[in-house]
């Protein structure tokens, strides 16, 4: 019988566990591929979004050779499927399974919190490209999360200057009931009142019911001038052909921010047309880098890219600014940070920079819906900030 080998002590496990831990993350961080973590929605009404992020970040990194800073780039992915429940388990397997260098997600306001408690825990650089709680920019804050999109203050706020401009005075509100549709509707409140206007009724349902029948009855039966909205994805497509189809679209004016055309035109057909909402994006922006921008899309994808593309897109064109700078060396995290920090990103939206917080101080555009584009007719505001409540970095 052969003596059993003497058993390693826990501690001395530990040490080797941790060189070994610590070799790996030099390698990723120092030579070899950039991890980046995927953490998008594959699945659920927000599945195309995901989709269309990670083909907008993919053609800018196609753009430069498949490398930033001569680094090539490795993709991990995770279905988050919109479902905050399982946010923590699924960064977590970026985190610490992947040992990812760098995390772009998400599109849920409420998994991109948890994201962004795990990335302030863990320093992992986060880039969110799409989701827009305004914690992350605001009182959840870190030096290593960055926004490439927008508060949700930002594009409610926009859309009730433009409703109070039209002259609109009772408003009524309806949106899911979570972080994204509360604090839309807020900022949506916010200027609307400034403007003169009064929001008469907030109405809501929970993320992602589409049941909206009892909710437009009340809506025909309270009469407001106008009704603001917050859907994206199926839920918009749903909402905008059950507006129309109760008879309310020639009634009573529906507005909303942008995510609620964006992406959805070819499946709201009639139901969208003439719709007014305000957005960082538009389909038809005329400069050069917005036509390079969408015919290199439609090359590589055969299809139109939306807000939700720019965004992934943008997030991309932030990594490779910090990259730049660091010489893709991306263990000098610092130096990174600072650089997409202080970075003029030539996105095809206009130019943007980031706020101290690190959230996009950005244009917001007026857009009509005509035919399967959001026309862009003018500008809502111009270098929206977003206020950055509660943060301290
Ligand atoms: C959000 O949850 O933050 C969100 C989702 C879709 C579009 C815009 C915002």
């Amino acid at each position: 019988m052969r003596t059993p080998r003497p058993l390693l002590p826990l501690t001395t496990l530990a040490v080797a566990a941790s060189a070994c831990l610590a070799a790996g993350a030099a390698l990723a961080q120092g030579s070899g591929p950039i991890k980046v973590g995927l953490m998008l929605p594959a699945t659920g009404t927000f599945a195309a979004l995901g989709d269309m992020i990670e083909k907008g970040f993919k053609l800018h990194v196609q753009e430069q050779g498949g490398k930033l800073a001569g680094r090539e780039i490795q993709y991990f992915r995770v279905d988050d499927e919109s479902d905050p429940s399982k946010a923590t388990d699924n960064v977590n397997k970026l985190i610490r399974r992947d040992n990812v260098d760098v995390i772009v997600g998400t599109v849920h306001s409420g998994v991109a919190l948890a994201m962004a408690r795990a990335a302030k825990e863990s320093g992992t650089l986060l880039i969110v490209p799409n989701a827009g709680a305004d914690a992350i920019t605001g009182a959840q804050c870190a030096p290593n999360i960055f926004r490439s999109s927008f508060s949700n203050w930002q594009p409610g706020y926009a859309t009730g200057v433009v409703a109070a401009g039209k002259g609109y005075k009772r408003a009524m509100t309806i949106t899911w009931n979570y972080a994204a549709g509360n604090e839309t509707v807020k900022g949506f409140t916010e200027a609307f009142e400034k403007g003169g206007g009064k929001v008469v009724k907030e109405l809501s349902l929970p993320f992602p019911n589409v049941e909206f029948q009892a909710l437009l009855t009340e809506i025909a039966a309270q009469k407001p001038d106008v009704v603001f909205a917050f859907f994206a994805g199926g839920g918009a497509v749903k909402f905008v052909k059950d507006y129309d189809a109760a008879g309310l679209r020639r009634t009573i004016p529906l507005v909303g921010s942008g995510f609620l055309t964006d992406g959805t035109l070819e499946a709201q057909g009639a139901s969208a047309q003439g719709l007014i909402t305000a957005l960082h994006y538009g389909d038809n922006i005329e400069t050069p880098r917005n036509t390079a921008f969408r015919n290199r899309f439609a090359v590589a994808y055969k299809a139109n890219p939306d807000v939700y593309a720019l965004q992934g897109y943008d997030a991309a064109q932030m990594l490779a600014a910090g990259l730049a700078a660091v010489k893709g060396d991306i263990g000098k995290k610092d130096a990174l940070i600072a650089a997409i920090r202080k970075s003029q990103i030539d996105s095809p939206r206009g130019k943007f920079t980031l706020s101290a917080q690190h959230n996009p101080t950005q244009d917001f555009y007026v857009r009509e819906v005509k035919g399967n584009y959001n026309v862009v007719t003018g500008v809502a505001v111009k270098a929206l900030a977003d206020p950055g409540r509660g943060c301290r970095m």
